[in-house]
């Protein structure tokens, strides 16, 4: 299995502190915000990495990440022309880099201390189908992304894009595990009201097939969202890593 980190985009919300960089390299506490999500995949137990990035800085990633000795892994780099395309465009871009394999994808900007390893060693096992990570969120904080509604089992029941009415409190987070058939799913999708091509939507294809797992994490920022996120990050990270618990 092989993974995936999708760090383009513009960050237009976190300018002026993303003119000159991209917000991935941005500082979450110690260190960059990407080396969270490489360390999540590096303590999985996946070897080669893909870090798909925006044309603007791309430099800045080889620079600061250079062949991956450092973590232990090889990574590779892509660039993704239209920052716009949407998650699942992103992932299709992928394709070549992934050969047969399943592929692990984390959005850059995501930080969590979750040990991927046991899902991945499951995932490997099996013959088909995708894992979408989710998070419980206070009130109807949830609506505000992706909401994954599960039955008392755990198995899937819907996946909505930011519904007015949630059917539950679980957040879709920026970890999705995919079988190899996902790089024929995408480009199968069709842009959504806001032009991308949705990763709800990607999700929805194993939903329907049957195919989709749902894992819970037990905490999770999405740091890259806004000045005020960035901050909490820090602050929580920092919290996190002086209690030994990141
Ligand atoms: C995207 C997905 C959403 C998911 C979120 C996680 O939202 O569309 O389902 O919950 O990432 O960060 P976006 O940030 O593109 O609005």
């Amino acid at each position: 299995m092989k993974g995936v980190i999708l760090a383009g985009g513009l960050a237009t919300r976190l300018r002026p502190l993303t003119w000159v960089t991209n917000k991935h390299l941005l500082p979450v506490y110690n260190k960059p915000m990407i080396y969270y999500p490489i360390e999540s995949l590096v303590k999985a137990g996946i070897k080669e990495v893909l870090i798909s990035c925006s044309p603007d800085h791309a430099g800045q990633f080889t620079n600061l990440l250079k062949g991956g000795a450092e973590f232990g892994v090889k990574f590779y780099y892509s660039v993704q022309e239209n920052p716009k395309a949407g998650i699942a465009n992103a992932i299709g871009g992928a394709k070549e880099f992934a050969g047969d394999e399943k592929i692990a994808v984390i959005l850059g900007d995501n930080i969590f201390n979750y040990n991927l390893k046991p899902t991945v060693e499951k995932f490997k096992k099996r013959e088909k189908g995708a894992v979408v990570f989710g998070i419980r969120m206070p009130g109807m904080e949830s609506k505000h992304y992706g909401v994954i509604e599960i039955d008392s089992a755990g198995k899937v029941i819907s996946i909505e894009e930011k519904p007015e009415k949630p059917k539950s409190n679980i957040a879709q987070t920026g970890v999705y595990f995919y079988d190899n058939r996902v790089f024929d799913f995408v480009a199968k999708l069709k842009p959504s009201d806001r032009g991308e091509l949705e990763v709800t939507d990607l999700n929805n294809v194993y939903l329907k097939e049957g195919t989709l797992e749902c894992d819970l994490l037990d905490w999770w920022i999405d740091a890259g969202t806004s000045h005020d996120e960035l901050l909490k990050a820090n602050n929580l990270v920092a919290e996190k890593i002086q209690a030994g618990k990141l």
